[in-house]
């Protein structure tokens, strides 16, 4: 080899090494920059969309539980274990945070005592679209699962709607409404869902943390015989309502779920304790249907007067024997029964003038 190719062979050598070099830069550049633009596009595809539909974003989910107190101590007569047990529940479970398990509460007791108008509360407070939002799903034992030999059936769609929709937003809400009429062991599907980091990895932020926020909550009348005989019991003793506390009726819901037929009838749900909150809704006794029919009479425009009340409270039945103490339906119907008086009232006295 001359002195020419000892020099040119490794100039040749280099040069080449620096021309790939520097293509591999270029190409890792434009491509760079091209998905930090794609990023951005999303980024602001993401944003803009959001402008016009329901996201699982804090704009569109941002619980006011301040408000929830206040609405449920203004509004919810007769039920401060329940309104107490709530609110601690949900301020928990928010302020948790990476909560290692969905909030679980199961709502019992007798009709017409506030479950349903709680759920409505709660959804307002929660979702900026309320009971509307994509993000609440609210299923009735009655109408949505009524055939016991179509439980596998049922059990396969529930499934895929729970998962999917856990998937599009871990901060989901789920409403199983009358689930003493549900087939039995429909709920048991649900116990992967609800147990200890057994299912849900947060999907939005990649972690590989898992984390589960989403709330399942269960209505039904189960368990209410034994509410109501614990609240006869102690006012029998000479204790009144304000002296109880959600200790006493834990543990007789509980039971009484188990073993009453329906939705919790030997249910895997309350089996493997998943169910973190049994919330008593204790019967209303008459001062608390006054307060509803003062209210219902008050929203619609009518100061009612005491005869008024008294019409439509002898509508409603108190029982059960010898004490008849508690409204048998709660404050359910009152609102028609009241629209009812006040129409009649408002054509008497058009056809008197
Ligand atoms: N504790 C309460 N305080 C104030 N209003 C109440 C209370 N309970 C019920 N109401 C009124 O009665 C209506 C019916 O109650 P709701 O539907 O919540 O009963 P429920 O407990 O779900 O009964 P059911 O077991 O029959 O489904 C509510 O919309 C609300 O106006
Ligand atoms: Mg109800």
């Amino acid at each position: 080899m001359n002195l020419a190719d000892r020099v040119l062979v490794p100039l040749l050598l280099i040069s080449t090494v620096l021309a790939f070099a520097l293509c591999e830069l270029i190409t890792l550049g434009v491509v760079g920059a091209l998905s930090g633009l794609s990023g951005l596009g999303y980024f602001a595809y993401d944003k803009y969309k959001c402008r016009y539909q329901e996201c699982c974003t804090d704009e569109y989910i941002h619980p006011d539980l301040d408000r929830l107190e206040y609405m449920l101590t203004a509004k919810l007569y007769g039920q401060q274990i329940a309104r107490e047990t709530i609110i601690n529940a949900l301020r928990g479970h928010w302020e948790t945070h990476n909560s290692p398990k969905a909030l679980v509460m199961s709502f019992h007791g007798t009709p017409g005592t506030g479950k349903n108008f709680v759920v409505q509360m709660i959804a307002r407070a929660f979702y900026k679209n309320g009971m509307e939002s994509k993000y609440f799903h609210f299923f009735n034992g009655r109408n949505d699962f009524p055939l016991e030999r179509k439980v596998d059936e049922y059990k396969e769609v529930l499934y895929k709607i729970i998962s999917n929709g856990l998937q599009e937003c871990e901060r989901s809400m789920y409403v199983f409404d009358e689930v003493d009429k549900m087939p039995e062991g429909l709920l048991n599907m649900l116990v992967p869902f609800l147990d200890y980091n057994s299912y849900h990895k947060s999907t939005k932020t990649g972690e590989s943390m898992y984390q589960n926020k989403a709330i399942f909550i269960f209505l039904s009348n189960t368990g209410s015989t034994q509410i109501v005989q614990h609240l006869t019991n102690m006012w029998e003793r000479g204790n009144n309502r304000e002296d109880t506390q959600l200790q006493d009726f834990e543990k007789l819901i509980a039971d009484g779920a188990f073993s009453e037929k329906g939705g919790f009838y030997h249910s895997d749900t309350i089996q493997t304790s998943v169910i973190d909150h049994y919330v008593p809704f204790l019967p209303l006794e008459e001062v608390h249907v006054r307060k509803c029919l003062a209210r219902a009479f008050t929203e619609r425009g009518v100061n009612p007067k005491d005869d008024e009340i008294e019409e439509a409270l002898s509508h409603l039945t108190f029982g059960p024997e010898p004490h008849n103490l508690y409204s048998m339906a709660g404050c359910k119907r009152i609102e028609q029964k009241v629209a009812a008086i006040v129409y009649r009232k408002r054509s008497e006295t058009k056809t008197i003038k």
